[in-house]
């Protein structure tokens, strides 16, 4: 096994701080430990040994945090109280008027969280943001330019602005229902109000000049984000659950032969002998020769992924070994390993490398280690580490990250896969979530969530009742951290729906060509913590209007519904100056908001609009796109396969202003660029002399570019 640096090992000696009576919350007796510039951590009472990091391994980036200007939390830490009663732990924090409050998990449908009660709980998303979700961490982002991180492993409850003390300093109005046409069913709160079912728990402070620097700290903090290997960026493919080894291929052709990209063909449940529970073993009837197989793909540029969920089948070659490191409860019959112990790492590695590493297998999906209640092991289930069965909840999708992210480190090749659960301390670890709620809207304010809480999500693809959905859904996949199609059901193709054919074929070209923008733009996630997608709310000086309506009085619905703002739900950042805002099935105009400063059409390089909110009427081909004035997007020729080695680099600039933009190159798909093997080559450009510059730095070594041609998107 790699030694990696267990996170705990970081830790520095922590003050215990606590030490007031249950009625008299305590700010003023919370010792602040300074970690890094801008990150303080509190320990309250007595933390539960296991945390959301302590089982996981992963290096914080304390060097870059401390690039970071130091800046003061923006809050009266003496009005920052935490109390330990009733064997639970209650925390408070204030809240100014016009605060706003994002993260706390992966949400579908809303992202600011300001008037919310939820409990935060790993599971498959239901439907409502009620806290159960596939990545619920419990770091929220203050719009004052702070974020906290309740580095807790259990189910904790969440009142973001919903309950009013008695002793409150800003007291909502004194109102008669009888009399006040404006009664308030929500009265104002002041409160940001958290319960932690343990004794004590450690809280980590982030400041920053704003949003994304807080958010970048936690990242940083977290290990730094993903760069995932570049094959990764490609499109994706994953084929009916039974297919045989003959059937990827003849689906690998139809690719081929319609000149559509693919990068990544996943393989579902029926690869291995047994699924739901897993034996991790190819099936010979399927796939009689996975060595040759695996080669077959490998040799026309193509990366194998497999499927595989928690439990381990009785007839798996290892069931015996594994045994006693697993669980009481099963999962599908499966056992559950503890992967939080040295002796599953060894034996399920072990088993992992022979079968299907060691034949060149690019990575894994990690299905169902979220878990409805009724799949997973219950919360009475006991684990050999002693780790609670609800702890293990919370981190059992992190686990499986940390170990499959070490096998491959070992290898020093980097993986890129997908995982249904995750939770802070994943920020680092190549693995992208996804789920099987199928809503197109509600899978883009996910991707705006993940950007608050060190995940990554892809809005994957599947079926849809149109082309003009089917397409819709494919643009806006392509602006994701993972381009995928997902037809383990029903074996739908990129293709399927011949009216958009070519469209579709053009949106995975444009994704392609956009891979070295793409690129540079996770190893800005992984050098500097900045999302590579991101809510608009993370974009300096820009925040939405925000109108706290009140509900309507209503018999027939909860007469308490307050009505819910205007979030930036909708549209989005991808890297450093592009702003995506996707069409959805009946729609055929929009509107987008367009942040200060002036804005240009990503296609036609024309003014677009300035500092306001414009209407959009693309046509089915497009998903409208923006650049700031400014902006260069470096892209590889239009082609549908990612260059193997070095090709020349369309650098396109938009607007009016001379610029520079740094272009991020490495080897691709080792683990080198840790160790300093990467070359950031400078391009600036002059739209008034229509000149461009690509400067190497001396010494620098090229892996992917041969040319740099620069084009002026904006007629001047
Ligand atoms: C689901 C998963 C699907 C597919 C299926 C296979 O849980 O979300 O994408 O992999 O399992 O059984």
């Amino acid at each position: 096994m790699r030694k990696g640096i267990l996170f705990a090992g970081f830790v520095v000696a922590l003050v215990v701080c606590f030490g007031c009576g249950p009625s008299t919350p305590s700010g003023s007796g919370m010792e602040y430990q300074r970690v890094a510039s801008g990150v303080w951590k509190v320990e309250v009472g007595q933390p539960d040994k296991v945390n959301l990091l302590s089982e996981l391994e992963f290096t914080p980036k304390i060097d870059a945090i401390n690039t970071l200007d130091e800046v003061d939390l923006p809050v009266d830490k003496a009005e920052i109280t935490a109390e330990v009663f009733d064997g639970k732990t209650y925390l408070r924090f204030p809240l100014d008027k016009e605060e706003k409050i994002y993260g706390l998990g992966l949400n579908f449908k809303s992202v600011q969280q300001r008037g919310r009660i939820t409990r935060l709980h790993v599971d498959h998303y239901g439907g409502s943001d009620n806290g159960r979700t596939h990545a619920p961490v419990p770091f929220f982002v203050s719009s004052k330019g702070y974020g906290v991180l309740i580095n807790a492993a259990r189910y904790i409850d969440v009142f973001a602005g919903t309950s009013v003390r008695k002793d409150s300093k800003n007291p909502p109005k004194l109102q008669n229902r009888n009399t006040d046409g404006d009664w308030n069913p929500q009265p104002y709160s002041d409160n940001l109000e958290f319960l932690v079912p343990a004794e004590g728990v450690e809280l980590v402070f982030f400041s920053g000049k704003n949003m994304l620097e807080v958010v970048r700290r936690f990242n940083l903090y977290n290990g730094g984000g993903v760069l995932p290997p570049k094959w990764g960026l490609g499109f994706w493919q994953r084929v009916p659950t039974l297919y045989s080894d003959k059937q990827v291929e003849e689906e690998v052709n139809e690719f081929k032969k319609r000149d559509f990209p693919l990068s990544v063909i996943g393989l579902e449940p029926g690869w291995m002998t047994r699924s739901y529970p897993c034996t991790y073993q190819w099936d010979p009837g399927r796939f009689p020769s996975p060595d040759s197989f695996v080669k077959n793909m490998s040799d026309q540029g193509i990366k194998v992924n497999l499927w595989v969920n928690p439990g381990v089948a009785p007839d798996c070659d290892i069931a015996s070994e594994i045994e006693p490191f697993t669980g009481t409860h099963t999962e599908w019959n499966g056992m559950l390993p503890d992967y939080s112990m040295k002796e599953t790492k060894e034996i399920m590695g072990r088993h992992f490398e022979k079968n299907v590493i060691s034949k060149g297998v690019s990575g894994f999906k990690m299905d169902e280690n979220d878990g409805y209640d009724s799949w997973v092991a219950p919360d009475v289930a006991k684990y050999p580490s002693g780790i609670s069965a609800e702890q293990m909840r919370q981190i059992y999708g992190s686990l499986m990250q940390s170990f499959m992210t070490g096998l491959y480190r070992e290898k020093n090749e980097r993986t890129y896969g997908l995982v249904r659960a995750g939770n802070a301390g994943t920020t680092s670890y190549p693995f992208v979530i996804y789920n099987d709620y199928y809503n197109h809207r509600d899978f883009i304010t996910a991707l705006i969530n993940s950007s608050f809480i060190g995940v990554l999500w892809t809005p994957e693809v599947r079926a849809s009742r149109t082309s003009e959905e089917w397409l819709r859904r494919m643009q806006t996949v392509c602006f994701s951290p993972l381009a995928m199609l997902n037809a383990w059901a029903d074996g739908t193709k990129p293709w399927s729906f011949p009216d958009v054919e070519r469209q579709v074929g053009d949106v995975m070209k444009l994704r392609i060509s956009l891979i070295p923008y793409l690129y540079t733009a996770f190893a800005h996630y992984a050098f500097d913590g900045i999302p590579p997608v991101r809510a608009m709310n993370l974009e300096p000086g820009f925040e939405a209007e925000v109108s706290y309506d009140q509900g309507v009085l209503d018999s027939t619905d909860n007469p308490y519904n307050i009505a819910r703002r205007q979030e930036m739900k909708d549209q989005f950042m991808v890297g450093e100056s592009l702003l995506v805002a996707p069409l959805f099935a009946g729609e055929t105009e929009r509107k987008v908001i367009l942040p200060e400063g002036k804005w240009y059409d990503f296609y036609t390089g024309e003014f677009a609009g300035e500092g306001e909110i414009i209407t959009v009427k693309p046509g089915l081909d497009k998903i409208p796109a923006y650049v700031r004035d400014g902006g260069i997007i470096p892209m590889y020729e239009p082609g549908s396969s990612i260059p193997e080695g070095p090709a020349p680099v369309i650098v396109r600039h938009y607007g009016t202003k001379a610029s520079a933009y740094d272009l991020y190159d490495d080897d691709g798909h080792t683990y080198d660029y840790e160790k300093g093997a990467f070359t950031w080559i400078r391009l600036s450009a002059d739209p008034a002399s229509s000149k461009g510059e690509a400067k190497v730095p001396e010494g620098g070594t090229i892996w992917s570019f041969n040319d740099y041609r620069f084009e002026f998107m904006t007629k001047q």
